[in-house]
């Protein structure tokens, strides 16, 4: 059979509430439309490459609660392989309350709960996996350690890396060299780089700067700007689909995943970020993480078959 992609992350149950405005300091403010949706920067990467036709398998941890059995079984029930997302006992899963202004950011505080568990020895228990990969995807949702062992023992094995660098957070200079895909928004861009990240020119800078640190290809998400994409080849921006965006959440998340399911089915690194954009303008028409990710059906026949 054809080699899997791996996901390596975190899962999140996510606490959603939509509000006028976020509450100050000793404030006590009415939001509306509360929900629990399933999340996670990890399982919702997976979650998208197994929608859009990827063969996906996950690593990572849950807490032994009933949030952690819901976000197991929900990427079970999308075809992700989840035999090595594993309990771990007296912790609970991992949680993201999000705040979603009506008009505005959404801010998010995440308890990492399990996720924070997953080790460096964790990673090489699956080794075999990792070896056997079509393509490693990590993020930075679980701890340093786990994520550079991972990426080192890909990189080893010669299996292509992508790296989320998301949430923002400074990271080593020996990890550059081993990152194949390096993809940040804005301000992750703007922190790994030193470069602030604001327009294309920026952008085109930043990766500039990364890809000089031995990154081979920098793909900086811009949200309605598009996609810079910077490889040997040089820099071009791949614009973005206009749509009306209700809720933002995940459309990085749907982007690597696109583009991941791309690449390993062989497209051309443009056609992979463009498959990955068209399954992110889905997205952020629709409230919440995992539930607005869309299957590859859902994508017009041009855009499901790039090649
Ligand atoms: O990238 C979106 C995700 O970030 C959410 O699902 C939430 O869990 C946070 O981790
Ligand atoms: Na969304």
């Amino acid at each position: 059979p054809n080699r899997p992609i791996l996901v390596i992350g975190s899962l999140n149950m996510d606490l959603v509430m939509r509000t006028p405005r976020v509450p100050q300091g000793g404030e006590t403010l009415f939001g509306h439309d509360f929900a629990t949706l399933p999340g996670g920067k990890g399982a919702n990467q997976a979650l998208a490459c197994a929608r859009l036709g990827g063969h996906v398998a996950m690593v990572g941890r849950i807490g032994d609660d009933n949030f952690g059995q819901v976000l197991k079984s929900g990427l079970a029930r999308d075809g992700v392989h989840v035999s090595q997302i594993t309990v771990t006992g007296g912790v609970t899963s991992g949680v993201a309350m999000i705040l979603v202004e009506d008009i505005g950011q959404n801010r998010i505080l995440i308890s990492a709960g399990a996720n924070g568990q997953v080790t460096a020895g964790d990673i090489d228990g699956v080794a075999a996996q990792i070896e056997q990969a079509a393509m490693l995807v990590v993020q930075l949702e679980v701890p340093l350690p786990a994520v550079l062992a991972a990426i080192k023992h890909a990189h080893a094995a010669g299996v292509p890396v992508l790296l989320n660098p998301a949430p923002a957070a400074a990271l080593p200079d020996t990890l550059w060299p081993m990152v194949d895909l390096l993809v940040p928004n804005e301000s992750e861009a703007t922190l790994l780089s030193g470069v602030d990240v604001k327009d294309t020119a920026s952008a085109a800078e930043a990766a500039a700067v990364l890809r000089a640190r031995g990154v081979r290809t920098v793909l900086i998400t811009l949200g309605a700007q598009g996609v810079l994409i910077c490889d040997a080849q040089g820099v071009r921006r791949l614009p973005a689909q206009k749509v009306k965006a209700v809720d933002t959440t995940a459309a990085g998340d749907t982007f690597v995943g696109g583009l991941a399911v791309g690449l390993t089915e062989g497209m051309s690194l443009d056609d992979a970020a463009a498959l990955g954009q068209a399954a992110s303008a889905i997205c952020v028409t629709r409230i919440g993480a995992q539930p607005s990710i869309p299957w590859r059906s859902e994508l017009t026949p041009t855009e499901r078959a790039r090649s």
